[in-house]
């Protein structure tokens, strides 16, 4: 039998993923890649933007077709969609087999079981065969839920409050992830340096991962700037194997909005943050998440958002249209027009594109490392994508020369050893324009 997984939302709903499709699997199905051939479609949904939502339910709606079309089939659909709205979708689509919420994540091997009709052996868990996406780098989830309440989000209500694995637990999926082939481990959770266990605090864990044998590189996602210590900056610039990469997520430049939003620091504070980090790691790559169009957001705060994208020279970036979500304390309020948060969302669009191009540009020539996760794909440690020309098997770590950057995925071509004909012409123009 069969599965087929579609998932929407944050890497936290892709660890759930794997998750789920690992008990699936030792309850003896096989992954694929095409519906079709599935006997089970699970869907993992998202909900922190309606965009999100909507676009996860007119799939469940396009499977009653899916499902008829072969007796047995069964739909499930997890995730913070289905933890929100868990009644209305059973009633919207009476068709479901089983709907599981996202703080009931942990259940699913029982409730999966159940509808399967069969018991977990640990024989059974022998067909238990990692997927090629998440084989070389491979996420771990450190903690659940969220204890922030910034105004506009959904996930504290969807996921709880913050759960915290043990270290144990955390270096023995560690270790389980390496055992099946991962030379990088992402570790996630919501505020994922707020963590703590007993008496470890995040720079611990970082250290007791990187120190694992066969871990070669050790990323962390989504951390929040109050949490982002010293003691965790040093550990990062001290250990080799955490990656000198950060996604920090600062979701505005006005102090106004900062507040309205509780995110709990301001413009200055995040600004001399990212100081201290370039300072502690140079060449440190640094992604943010911005909202616009948040209520009561003004030309003028619009104007600070755009002034910290040139400021703090993101590398690359999420920018979101605000959406209202119900229950929080943000949906009570007035909306801007649509129109402007549309025309705010290009403009900024427009300019991180160019700030994250210029830096982007400067990579040509520079000969990076690049860890390779697919046939010819791979990612710097600065997280920057590469596609590489040369022969390359993954899970090898090469020396590659950047060659073009104008788009979001780098190109380039082995270094030394391989030298391939493209990376010899490349070596050859330099030299006759004299550049280099
Ligand atoms: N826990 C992470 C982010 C989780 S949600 C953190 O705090 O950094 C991912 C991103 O979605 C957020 O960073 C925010 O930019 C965006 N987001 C969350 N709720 C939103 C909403 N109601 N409207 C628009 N964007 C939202
Ligand atoms: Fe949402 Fe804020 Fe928690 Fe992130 S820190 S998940 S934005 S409440
Ligand atoms: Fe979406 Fe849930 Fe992640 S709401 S962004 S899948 S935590």
């Amino acid at each position: 039998m069969k599965f087929y997984v579609r998932t929407y939302g944050c890497q936290m709903n892709v660890a759930d993923s794997n998750e789920m499709g690992r008990h699936l699997k030792a309850n003896g199905l096989v992954e694929t890649q095409d519906p079709e051939e599935a006997s089970v479609f699970l869907v993992n949904t998202c909900t922190v933007r309606q965009h999100a939502e909507d676009r996860a339910f007119s799939e469940i709606g396009r499977l009653r077709h899916w499902k008829t079309k072969r007796p047995g089939r069964k739909i499930v659909v997890t995730g913070c969609a289905a933890e929100r709205t868990r009644e209305y979708l059973e009633d919207r689509f009476p068709f479901l087999d089983l709907v599981v919420g996202a703080k009931s994540i942990e259940d699913f091997s029982q409730m999966a079981a159940q509808l399967l009709d069969r018991r977990e052996t640990d024989e059974e868990l022998d067909y238990a065969v990692p997927s090629a996406d998440d084989r070389i780098s491979a996420f771990v989830t450190i903690m659940r839920g969220c204890n922030y309440s910034c105004t506009y989000c959904i996930v504290p209500s969807v996921r709880g409050r913050e759960i915290y694995h043990s270290m144990e637990q955390i270096l023995g999926e560690v270790r389980d992830r390496v055992a099946e082939g991962a030379r990088e481990i992402t570790l996630l959770g919501q505020t994922v340096n707020s963590y703590r266990h007993g008496s470890y605090r995040f720079a611990e864990l970082l250290e007791g991962v990187a120190n694992v044998d066969g871990v070669d590189r050790v990323r962390f996602i989504s951390p929040h700037p109050y949490y982002m210590s010293d003691r965790v900056i040093e550990t990062m610039a001290e250990v080799p194997e955490i990656c000198e990469s950060l996604h920090l997520p600062v979701q505005s430049g006005s102090n106004k909005m900062l507040r309205q939003m509780m995110r709990n620091y301001t413009r200055e504070q995040y600004v001399s943050l990212i100081e201290k980090m370039r300072k502690a790691m140079p060449g440190m790559t640094l992604s943010t998440d911005i909202i616009v169009g948040f209520p009561g957001e003004t030309e003028a705060d619009f104007r600070l958002t755009l002034s910290l994208i040139e400021e703090a020279r993101f590398d690359w970036g999420f920018i979101f249209k605000y959406s209202p979500r119900e229950g929080t304390p943000a949906a009570s309020l007035e909306c801007l027009p649509q129109e402007l948060i549309e025309e705010r969302h290009r403009e900024c669009l427009e300019l991180l594109d160019r700030v994250a191009l210029e830096k982007r540009s400067k990579l040509v020539g520079t000969t990076p490392e690049v860890l390779v996760e697919e046939d010819n794909f791979g990612r710097t440690r600065t997280n920057h994508k590469v596609h590489i020309t040369g022969n390359v098997a993954p899970g090898e770590q090469v020396r590659v020369r950047i060659t073009n950057a104008q788009r979001a995925t780098l190109q380039g071509v082995i270094e030394n050893g391989n030298i391939t004909f493209e990376n010899f012409r490349e070596e050859d123009s330099r030299a006759r324009t004299g550049a280099g």
